[in-house]
């Protein structure tokens, strides 16, 4: 055998050992009845959405909170972007990457939010894990609460800063984290504004409290409440009258404000300018499609000029928890679109979002790691695009299929 004959064998070994590898471990959550399946939408995200092989069904878990998916505004003005803009950016912002979409975007998202300045990046997930290591070293300390999303850990790993985790929404165990950090340069809280898989909202009041007694700067990701949360949709803070009091807000253009990709951290300009200088996954990605920032300037503008599109929201989310505890199910308490059912194994939680789905009704049921062991859930998650029969037909069958499965 040849030396590169040899290596060719040596090769396809490793790769079969890992293709046997996956396969059994597949298989093995195949038979647990854990493993995800994807499906395929034929047509426009919104209420109603066309799925392969079953045809239109109610959308119950969808981040369209204000239904701007398919906002004619929105669709047209990310038509007239690729038609002035063409389709992409070819390059990173620093280089040539940067349009003058990408600065009235980022006014507007600093106006909305009411801090000084802001920046784009092709989604929240690249805001947050590029957010902390071009803030703080080894000599500032990060304190995070247990529950923050998957984005803001991976973007904690990437940061030398040292690291304190505080059990979720528990203000004496952040006090004893920020305790604990006296002594560092810099002490930075970052908390989720809504937690994605519980749905509940951080007690911001309490924590901008210790934040001040403490020194410490306080960064929200308000992914799932810019657009959803508050009377105008501002998010975390204007559910708390708590209007530029936070020092940082990441969040997101991929869910209230249109669908598309995209998000953002806005702050005061020095924090602002040094991510310019120095965030990761701003200095060696390309920026956000020209056409994307148009459709979310025009996603912003018309959340401003239609603010009963948070009130229909918040309306259609309080009549879907009231039947559903009507029904007998115990939804974790609440006021945001995020309604999350516990339903313990992962395995029973993925069975009741199929027997949903074979009576019209789309609920993923989550699981481990996403949530964690004994916790699995279905999240039902509340649109402005929902109208009530859609919520009655959702709750219809939630009725039916939690009752053949002794749910309720
Ligand atoms: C709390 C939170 N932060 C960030 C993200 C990531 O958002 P994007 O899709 O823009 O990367 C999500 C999305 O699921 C989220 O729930």
């Amino acid at each position: 055998m040849t030396l590169y004959e040899e290596s060719a064998a040596m090769t396809s070994n490793v790769n079969r050992g890992l293709e046997d590898r996956l396969r059994a471990e597949l298989d093995d959550m195949k038979a647990r009845g854990v493993h995800k399946e994807l499906l395929y939408i034929g047509g426009r995200q919104s209420a109603v959405v066309d799925i392969e092989g079953l045809g239109e069904i109610i959308n119950m878990c969808s981040n369209n909170y204000l239904g701007l998916c398919d906002e004619p505004r929105v669709m047209e003005a990310v038509k007239d972007g690729v038609e002035k803009y063409g389709a992409g950016t070819s390059s990173v912002r620093f280089i040539c990457g940067t349009f003058d979409i990408h600065r009235e975007l980022e006014d507007k998202i600093a106006d909305f939010l009411e801090l000084p300045a802001s920046l784009t990046y092709t989604s929240a997930w690249n805001a947050n894990e590029g957010l902390f290591a071009p803030l703080l070293t080894e000599e500032d300390a990060l304190i995070s609460d247990r529950l923050n999303h998957a984005c803001i850990i991976d973007g904690i790993r990437l940061c030398k800063a040292q690291r304190k985790i505080y059990d979720h929404m528990d203000m004496d165990s952040l006090r004893e984290a920020l305790e604990s950090s006296r002594d560092a340069r810099h002490r930075l809280v970052i908390t989720d504004g809504v937690f994605s898989m519980e749905g509940e909202v951080a007690p911001l009041p309490d924590i901008r409290e210790l934040c001040d007694r403490y020194d410490a700067i306080l960064a929200v990701d308000d992914s799932h409440a810019t657009g959803a949360l508050g009377d105008t949709g501002r998010g975390t803070p204007e559910y708390h009258g708590m209007h530029g009091e936070v020092d940082i807000i990441t969040s997101t253009l991929g869910k209230a404000l249109g669908g598309m990709a995209g998000g953002f951290t806005a702050s005061s300009e020095a924090v602002i300018d040094t991510l310019i200088q120095s965030s990761r996954t701003q200095l060696f990605t390309n920026s956000l499609p020209p056409f994307s920032a148009c459709g979310a300037v025009a996603a912003i503008e018309h959340l401003e000029e239609h603010p009963e599109l948070v009130t229909k929201l918040h309306d259609n989310t309080e009549y879907y928890r009231e039947g559903l505890i009507a029904l007998g199910y115990e939804p974790i308490p609440g006021e945001t679109a995020i309604v999350p059912v516990i339903i313990g194994e992962t395995a029973d939680a993925i069975r009741l979002s199929r027997e949903l789905l074979e009576e019209g009704v789309f609920v993923i049921g989550f699981g481990y790691p996403v949530v964690p062991r004994g916790e699995a859930r279905i999240r039902c998650q509340i649109s402005a695009a929902h109208e009530r029969e859609h919520i009655d037909a959702a709750l219809a069958a939630l009725e039916k299929v939690g009752g053949r499965l002794n749910l309720i």
